[in-house]
């Protein structure tokens, strides 16, 4: 599986501050892991036994950094593609002194197939990724049946997969996508309300003051 995938991301050029680009070459080494071909040692890696969730996609990183102060008992494993995300993640810990996160720069469906192990973590998020909006991009949407079935693989029983997204016909293919694996099971009817771990972006309170909508999606992995 995923021998070969389509990329749920392009490469950009983007604007990097030089804040940001001295953060990457400064603090990768301290806090970023390696992409690797072999299993992760995860008590190695954050030098403590804890429950463990991924974060696919974390952006500037905002709010992978108060999650992880809000929850300072859980280990958060961060990965991002985009220099300047990364960049931004780094100064981030590097000035709260936040000491339970560790962050991966590459594509996460790599990062999960050869690096995650079967039953390991206890949660993923996955918050506002790229819509893909036009129809012939669509494939390129990360919330899709094989990915999701390798994710589901890759919790431990009773792990959560916590997603969000602003488009609704994401939201609506998040829901349907997720239902359809038999693994996991919904944790409400439909849709979640927002827990309060999550906290609102700057983004989204303002799309929400323009009325536009805002959808979580929690499924659990059954316990069998
Ligand atoms: C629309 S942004 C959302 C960022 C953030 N989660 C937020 O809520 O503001 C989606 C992010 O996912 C990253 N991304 C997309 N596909 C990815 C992949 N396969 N592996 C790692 N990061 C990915 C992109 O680089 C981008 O920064």
């Amino acid at each position: 599986m995923f021998t070969t995938h389509i990329r749920s991301f392009v490469h950009r050029r983007s604007h990097i501050t030089q804040g940001q680009q001295q953060a990457l070459d400064t603090l990768l080494a301290k806090w970023g892991v390696s992409y690797q071909t072999s299993l992760l040692d995860l008590e190695g890696t954050f030098g403590r036994r804890a429950d463990t969730i991924l974060e696919i996609g974390f952006g500037m990183g905002e709010t992978t950094e108060q999650i992880a102060l809000s929850r300072p008992q859980d280990n958060f494993l961060g990965v991002e593609v985009f220099n300047a995300g990364v960049g931004s993640l780094l100064k981030r810990i590097e000035a709260s002194s936040v000491g339970n996160v560790r962050i991966i720069q590459h594509d996460a469906v790599e990062v999960l197939r050869d690096m995650i192990a079967p039953d390991s973590l206890a949660g993923v998020h996955i918050y506002f990724p790229d819509p893909w909006p036009k129809l012939r991009h669509h494939k390129r949407r990360l919330v899709q049946s094989p990915f999701i079935q390798l994710l589901a693989s890759r919790l431990k029983p009773g792990g959560y997969i916590h997603c969000a997204t602003d488009w609704e016909h994401y939201a609506m293919q998040m829901l349907a996508v997720l239902g359809q694996e038999p693994a996991l099971e919904n944790t409400c009817e439909g849709f979640a309300p927002r827990p309060e771990y999550r906290p609102l972006t700057k983004f989204e309170s303002r799309g929400l003051r323009l009325g536009h909508g805002v959808w979580d999606v929690i499924f659990k992995r059954k316990v069998d």
